[in-house]
């Protein structure tokens, strides 16, 4: 019996894209979607951890989950497809990101740009903004037949110039941009960029080997912050989680005490 047998899940259920599903932030995102009803098409390029994301979520939800690179122009094609056969996707989740693209294990994680290999820097900017932009052109039909959305993951490092960070805040503020330029063309759709903030996951230990990192948020934490967005039908623009999070407390707050006791 395959996961869509098992899950019985209306054939209306909006469906959600989510590259970078297999672990940290993207998983987080799909098991929130998943929770709220969403169909899921995910993706990550390891496929062991990929099909230990996907057994999880199929328990809730109807998933399909494809292991490739979302550089790979077949792979992105195939998610596409996948989506269409779901019903067409009413959300895009460009979450999969890399810190410094083909960069050998144990190598710099951070090289300073006076020193940047130029095949790690194109990987970088093909994973981080290339990709995400050949993704959405392809969903874009299925996302403009629903009114959807785009949530593009970026970081601070887009707009703070720490040194090392370079080739990755360069790649992310070029992803930044791509967003605001699609939010003006499609003025139908949603279209996010989000700076998730520090969290406790495997690229940020990588980008700081040895560190303790215990003090970052759980992506787990950040996951519902982002999915407000959708919930709200925020207006298009880039938005921090931080100010999403006090966004909605301060809006808890401000509500009659009535509505806060659920009544
Ligand atoms: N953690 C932070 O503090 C932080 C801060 C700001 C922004 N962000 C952003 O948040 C997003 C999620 O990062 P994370 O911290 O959750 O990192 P993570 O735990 O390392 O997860 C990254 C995910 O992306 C997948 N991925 C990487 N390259 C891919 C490719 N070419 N094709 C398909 N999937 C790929 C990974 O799986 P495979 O390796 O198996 O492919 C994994 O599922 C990224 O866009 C990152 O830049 C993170």
């Amino acid at each position: 019996m395959n996961a869509e047998q098992r899950t019985a899940v209306p054939h209306s259920a909006p469906v959600a894209v989510v590259t970078g599903a297999s672990r940290g932030l993207g998983l987080a995102l799909a098991r929130a979607l998943a929770a709220d009803g969403w169909q899921l098409v995910i993706t990550a390029r390891g496929a062991a951890e990929l099909a230990a994301a996907e057994a999880g979520l199929a328990a809730v939800t109807k998933v399909v989950a494809l292991p490739g690179s979302i550089v790979d122009d077949d792979h992105r094609a195939h998610l596409a497809e996948a989506a269409e056969r779901l019903g067409g996707a009413s959300l895009l989740v460009n979450n999969a990101g890399t810190l410094n693209g083909a960069a050998a294990p144990g190598s710099e994680p951070l090289p300073r740009l006076a020193d940047y290999p130029l095949a790690d820097l194109l990987e970088t900017f093909e994973v981080n903004a290339l990709a995400p932009i050949a993704l959405t052109q392809l969903v874009l039909p299925q996302l403009r037949g629903h009114a959807g959305a785009v949530l593009n993951i970026s970081s601070d490092a887009a707009v703070v110039a720490y040194p090392g960070w370079g080739g990755y805040g360069a790649s992310k503020a070029a992803l930044d941009l791509a967003t605001a330029v699609l939010a003006r063309e499609e003025p139908e759709l949603r279209v996010w960029a989000v700076d998730p903030g520090g969290m406790r996951t495997r690229m940020l230990q990588e980008a700081s080997p040895g560190e303790d990192i215990s003090g970052e948020a759980l992506p787990e934490d950040v996951a519902p912050v982002l999915l407000g967005l959708l919930r709200d039908r925020t207006p298009s623009g880039r938005y921090r989680a931080e100010d999403l999070a006090i966004s909605a407390v301060t809006a808890v707050l401000a509500a009659p005490a009535a509505d806060r006791a659920g009544r």
